[in-house]
C-alpha cells in the first residue's frame, strides 16, 4: 500500500517524552539501573514528529539513535529527570513517561570506588526516589493553566488474563493520577528490548484501544489516544 501522508494533528503542540532508564550511582564507576531500551519512546517521538508536534525526547542513559528533528534533553538518575521533567511541564500540552525510572536509589553515593573486604559481602540500603509521573499530575492538578494537558504514563505488568490486567492498571492510572496508561503484559518472559510488542491503553473508564505488532504501530495508536484527548480538551 502507498504510504500515507501523516496527518497533522498535533501542530502548534508540544510533546514532552521520556525513554530509558535511570542509573542511580553507587560510586563513581557503578550504578543501579534496568534494562530498558528507550526504544517505545523513540517511536513515539518521531511519530508524534512526524505528525506536527514540537517534540523534547528526555533521554535516560539510552543507546537508541533519537529520531530527527527533535530535542534531546540527557539525564543519568531519577532526580535528574525529575528536575528536567519538571522544568519542562509547565509549557507542555502531552506528556509521556515512557521512562523505567529506578525505584530505588542508594541512600548513601560513596566518594571512591568501593572496594572489597575479604570474602565479606555488601549490605546496600537503598531509598525510593521521587515518582516522577505522580508528581507531575500532582503539580498539574495545583496549576490551572495546565488543565487541558494530558499526561500519558506507562506500566509493565504480570498479570494472569486481561480482565485482571485492565483491573491492575486502572488501579495504577488512579494512583498516579494520569490520564492515559500504556499497559504492557510482561508475563512470560515478554522481555525489554525486543521489536515487537503487545500494548494495551487505557483511560479511567477502561480500554481504549489494543495493538500487537511493531512498536512503530503501538506508537501511532498511543499518539492516537493522546491527540484525541488534546482535541477534546480544547
Ligand atoms: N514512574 C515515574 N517515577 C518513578 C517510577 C515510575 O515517573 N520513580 C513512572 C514510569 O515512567 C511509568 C509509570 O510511572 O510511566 C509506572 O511505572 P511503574 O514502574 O509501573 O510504577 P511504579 O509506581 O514504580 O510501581 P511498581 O512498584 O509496580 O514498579
Ligand atoms: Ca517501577
Amino acid at each position: 500500500a502507498a504510504a500515507q501522508a501523516a496527518a497533522r494533528d498535533l501542530a502548534g503542540r508540544h510533546v514532552v517524552v521520556s525513554a530509558g532508564g535511570t542509573h542511580e550511582a553507587l560510586d563513581p564507576v557503578r550504578f543501579l539501573g534496568n534494562s530498558s531500551s528507550g526504544l517505545m519512546g523513540v517511536a513515539i517521538a518521531r511519530e508524534a514528529a512526524l505528525r506536527g508536534a514540537r517534540v523534547t525526547l528526555v533521554a535516560a542513559n539510552m543507546q537508541a539513535t533519537p529520531p530527527s528533528g527533535v530535542e534531546v534533553r540527557r539525564v543519568v538518575s531519577t532526580g535528574d529527570l525529575a528536575r528536567v521533567m519538571a522544568e519542562l511541564a509547565p509549557r507542555a500540552n502531552g506528556i509521556v513517561m515512557a521512562a523505567a525510572p529506578a525505584d530505588f536509589t542508594p541512600e548513601q553515593q560513596a566518594d571512591s570506588k568501593i572496594k572489597k573486604d575479604g570474602d565479606g559481602g555488601l549490605t546496600l540500603h537503598l531509598l525510593q526516589t521521587t515518582d516522577v509521573l505522580a508528581t507531575l499530575c500532582r503539580d498539574r492538578a495545583a496549576d490551572p493553566s495546565r488543565a487541558g494537558q494530558v499526561v500519558v504514563g506507562f506500566a509493565a505488568e504480570t498479570a494472569p488474563d486481561r480482565d485482571e490486567l485492565v483491573r491492575i492498571g486502572t488501579a495504577k492510572l488512579a494512583r498516579k493520577g494520569c490520564d492515559l496508561l500504556v499497559l504492557n503484559d510482561v508475563s512470560g518472559g515478554k522481555v525489554f528490548g525486543q521489536s515487537s510488542t503487545h500494548i494495551t491503553v487505557i483511560d479511567a473508564q477502561g480500554a481504549v484501544a489494543e495493538v500487537s505488532g511493531s512498536k512503530s504501530g503501538a506508537a501511532r495508536a498511543i499518539v492516537d489516544a493522546l491527540s484525541g484527548r488534546l482535541i477534546e480538551a480544547v
